[in-house]
């Protein structure tokens, strides 16, 4: 299987011990932070966030078959790494997609560019997956923007179901999905 994905602007490759720093800006950015699920949790300090994510991501690469593929996001152009997206197999079978921008790389379109590229490699990687789900907490406006121009609708609201950040309160979870029958349909339309 080829590593590395192309899209238009960027390239999509595996994690390697030298995106450290990428993770630490990441980590360190509160705003970034702020809706992701397993980051700034508290009483974690931004090194531990980053260097758990970069040995969970090349510990899943090593199992068979992968279940969870994470790829640093780099411009094409210069080489420079922007941000995370990742496409992961559930257990029911579903496929889960993310995605992080450092803040200085958003507003450009690249999140829906990658996350396209992760709608795609999970349908195509995973022939029997029926769905790609992606979820956010409900505040996170550019999230689900990119969740809807990638053609996901709201599938789902679950109260409180987001972890409670330090301020004792917890965000509720937006689900959005795309089926198989409907990414087909978008593909032969030139949709996302
Ligand atoms: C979620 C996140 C990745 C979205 O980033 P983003 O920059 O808003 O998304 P995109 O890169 O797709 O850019 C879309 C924006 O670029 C604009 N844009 C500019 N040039 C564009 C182009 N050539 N193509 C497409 N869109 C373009 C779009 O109009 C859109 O703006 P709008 O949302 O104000 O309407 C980012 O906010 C982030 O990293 N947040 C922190 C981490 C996080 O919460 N991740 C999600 C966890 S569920």
């Amino acid at each position: 299987m080829n590593e590395t994905i192309q899209t238009e602007r960027l390239l999509l490759r595996p994690f390697e011990e030298g995106d450290y720093p990428l993770l630490l800006k990441i980590a360190r950015d509160p705003d970034t932070v702020k809706y992701l699920y397993y980051w700034g949790l508290p009483g974690v300090t931004p090194e531990k966030d980053a260097s758990r994510f970069l040995h969970h991501a090349l510990a899943e690469r090593q199992k068979q078959p992968v279940t969870l593929f994470e790829y640093c996001v780099l411009l094409k152009e210069t080489g420079q790494p922007i941000g995370e997206v990742s496409a992961e197999k559930y257990e029911n079978g579903d496929a889960g997609i993310g995605w992080i921008l450092l803040p200085e790389f958003r507003g450009r379109g690249y999140a829906v560019e990658a996350g396209r590229a992760m709608m795609d490699f999970s349908f195509t990687h995973w022939q029997e997956t029926q769905r790609a789900v992606a979820y956010c907490d409900t505040r996170n406006g550019p999230s689900r923007r990119v969740m809807e121009r990638l053609g996901m609708g709201l599938a789902d609201i679950e109260k409180g179901a987001r972890p409670d950040k330090g301020d004792g309160f917890r965000g509720d979870e937006a689900t959005y999905v795309l089926s198989r029958v409907d990414w087909v349909r978008r593909k032969k339309s030139g949709g996302a």
